[in-house]
């Protein structure tokens, strides 16, 4: 079952193939009114299934509209408005609406409950976000990043900065797959999971791990961040003054490359992480990347759904 649990599940050449299709139905469609069927359709007929365990913006409408644009339709739900919340089991709930729809989208705040989903539906599952990775997002920066340099994210250099998060976890499993240089600048205290990193080391990734942010945006022709407290964590106050010297302002931004381009999944935490100069300065990218997201998950769902790059 072609899952899009996380970027090692389309392999290299998988992720390849989404983003080339990415590209492609954008390019196709540019100009159209947003709510207009892809000239193909080539999801007709189909429905994805969508649960939310925690708040989202992004990933509910573009997945969404990713749907209505291929010719599909949605079902979106909250996990607290399902038996779900009332101890329905995951399994029990996986075999159900597999019955029911092609595709299950999930976002939740444990990994394990993703896995699970997978393990017992009968259709493909896809990661909306979980505690441990993003990887939907990340799908969408690179796009963005390949759309604004006009060439191949493999052989960049890209550098996080701020909290270790789900989104840094999945930007290391990227850097590692599409080989690219990541260059991951948290607080000590505070870093990305170690399974992670160690699998992409040992995929042979390029990956270096900091405790400044300076020494992240080494040579870096992207920069990354994201919000320090993310959903569901507490907002302690040690960890925010930790945090606080990885803020992406604009005397970091001009130690990357000239050129860099900034990126951040939002939603942003203004004048925490980055300030307003760098998010609506000439080098953010934040808008295309926001509106990509719906583009990269169409591609997203025809591969989980065996129409590109040979999943099925
Ligand atoms: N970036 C992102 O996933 O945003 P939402 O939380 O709004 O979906
Ligand atoms: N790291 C953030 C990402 C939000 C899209 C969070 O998990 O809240």
């Amino acid at each position: 079952m072609p899952h899009f649990l996380d970027l090692a599940a389309a392999e290299s050449a998988g992720l390849r193939t989404i983003l080339d299709e990415a590209h492609r139905r954008k390019a196709a469609r540019a100009g159209w009114p947003k709510g207009r069927v892809d000239a193909d359709a080539p999801l007709a007929g189909h429905v994805l299934g969508m649960i939310f365990e925690k708040p989202s913006t992004r990933t509910r409408f573009s997945f969404d509209m990713a749907a209505r644009q291929l010719g599909a339709t949605t079902i979106v739900s909250s996990a607290g408005e399902m038996q779900l919340g009332r101890g329905e089991t995951i399994p029990d709930t996986a075999r159900v609406l597999s019955r029911m729809v092609d595709a299950l989208m999930l976002r939740t705040n444990s990994h394990d409950k993703l896995e699970k989903l997978a393990q017992h539906a009968s259709v493909p599952v896809i990661n909306g976000l979980t505690d441990l990775t993003h990887p939907c997002q990340v799908m969408a920066d690179i796009m963005t990043f390949e759309e604004r340099m006009g060439r191949a994210v493999t052989g960049s250099t890209w550098a996080y900065v701020g909290d270790g998060n789900n989104m840094t976890n999945s930007l290391i499993e990227a850097a590692s797959l599409l080989k690219f240089d990541l260059r991951v600048g948290v607080p000590r205290g505070l870093d990305p999971d170690p399974g992670m990193m160690a699998t992409a080391c040992a995929r042979g990734g390029c990956i270096g791990l900091y405790h400044t942010p300076q020494e992240a945006m080494v040579n870096a022709d992207c920069v990354v961040t994201d919000t320090w407290v993310s959903m569901g964590q507490s907002e302690a106050k040690e960890k925010l003054a930790a945090c606080t010297p990885f803020q992406v302002n604009d005397a970091l931004m001009a130690q990357a490359n000239p050129g860099a381009i900034f990126l951040h999944c939002l939603p942003a935490h203004r004048n925490e992480e980055v300030t307003d100069s760098v998010m609506d300065g000439p080098q953010s990218a934040v808008w295309d990347e926001a509106e990509n997201r719906l583009h990269v998950q169409k591609a997203i769902l025809l591969w989980c759904l065996g129409r590109i790059g040979g999943a099925d």
